[in-house]
């Protein structure tokens, strides 16, 4: 899936802005506050109908306007055309696809696989357990739609359980039988997830060793880990998630909230064998970040059968020489690119090839170079 061409209007910094892009790397290049981020940001809305940055749609729109619009072209055989159209006024966001109006987002994930790596990735590694789920749970949900479906019927219950709960700890209304029924639903859909995360998680593991493989050539070794029921390692799920939430019963409505389930899970990440995030050094963060989105993107690719976009946002600060140079070597592997680089003084190793595409910004508007 190839990006060719964006229109942005009234989009942060962008009051109107039309792009042609190159199906290999497309470098943004240009100082800090220049609306570099934003281009990926508005790349992120046509994939995924959101920003990667904000959940408001009204921070994106351009300060003293009523609205902004994302225009983009897809071509793979065929052409999509795709638009995103927010108006602040109504708060109300459209996507259209060839003209035609998407309202399920389980109609839309998927369509236009993106993988991004930001700054922010700092999270996933250091951050809490609820950072790391979303990351992937970002990843699964765009290669299975079942898993989507699944996730978004979980949050549904631990969402509707815990209401009960809370209601039973204020001591409004004793409903015990309506709980048992909740806790039934629980067990079934959280078993369910667990257990496709299992795979997920292991399928997953074999893709970061891989990419760390080619950015370190075998120096450190990663491994993942899947944290679950309390660190749970036997094969009879449903049994002990049900022995569990007999455990936890009275504390659950002692604190009127759900204790259990996999809204708790962790992803611990390791090289040789050290936890990362208790010992690693911030290059080995960084490292692992980029490990975990080319593994993501290769995982994409193969599930969905499509390519996805890569998107890279101030990615070569933190890393040492030949570190980077490995990623820039792989990243001719990866297909369409972008890499938003305050100056390209410092990086001679990224070698530019005639098909890729500088984009410049700055001050007095935006030029090829
Ligand atoms: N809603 C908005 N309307 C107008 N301008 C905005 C809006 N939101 C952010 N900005 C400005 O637009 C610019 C967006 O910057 P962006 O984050 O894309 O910069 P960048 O080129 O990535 O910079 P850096 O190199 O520092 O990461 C900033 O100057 C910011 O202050
Ligand atoms: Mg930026």
């Amino acid at each position: 899936m190839i990006l060719t061409s964006l229109r942005l209007k009234n989009f942060r910094c962008h009051k109107e802005v039309l792009l042609n892009f190159s199906e290999n790397l497309n470098y943004i290049v240009g100082g800090n506050g220049l609306g570099k981020t934003a281009i990926l940001e508005s790349i992120y809305f046509l994939c995924t109908t959101k920003s990667q940055i904000t959940s408001s749609d009204k921070e994106v729109v351009n300060f003293g306007e009523i609205g902004f619009e994302v225009y983009g072209s897809f071509s793979n055989q065929v052409t999509d055309e795709v638009s995103v159209v927010f108006t602040s006024e109504t708060n109300k966001k459209n996507y259209y696809q060839n003209q035609k109006l998407k309202h399920r987002l389980s109609d839309i994930i998927g369509n236009f696989p993106i993988v991004i790596l930001t700054p922010a990735d700092h999270q996933i590694t250091m951050g809490y357990s609820a950072d790391r789920r979303k990351f992937i749970d970002s990843i699964y949900c765009q290669a299975s739609r079942t898993y989507f479906k699944l996730l978004l019927d979980y949050n549904r219950t631990v969402k509707q359980r815990a209401a009960l709960l809370n209601g039973m700890k204020e001591n409004k209304f004793n409903k015990a039988n309506e709980l048992d029924a909740w806790t039934e639903k629980l067990i079934e859909s959280g078993s369910e997830l667990i257990c496709y995360r299992k795979k997920f998680f292991s399928e997953l593991e074999t893709y970061v060793k891989q990419a760390y493989f080619e950015i370190l050539n075998d120096r450190e070794t990663p491994s993942l880990k899947y944290f679950y029921l309390s660190g749970y390692e036997g094969d009879n799920i449903k049994k002990h998630f049900t022995d569990l939430i007999e455990k936890f019963k009275n504390e659950e409505l002692r604190r009127g909230t759900c204790l259990v389930g996999p809204h708790k899970d962790d992803f611990v990440f390791e090289i040789n064998n050290i936890n990362l995030r208790t010992f690693g050094s911030q290059g080995q963060h960084k490292t692992f970040q980029v490990a975990l989105r080319f593994a993501e993107f290769f995982y994409l690719k193969e599930k969905t059968g499509k390519t996805p976009i890569f998107l890279l946002d101030d990615v070569f600060g933190e890393l040492d020489t030949k570190r980077a140079v490995r990623i820039s070597e792989n990243l001719r592997k990866v297909g369409q690119t972008f890499i938003t680089l305050t100056d390209f003084t410092n990086l001679s190793y990224l070698q530019r090839q005639n098909s890729d595409v500088v984009i410049k910004l700055d001050k007095s508007g935006i030029t090829y170079a």
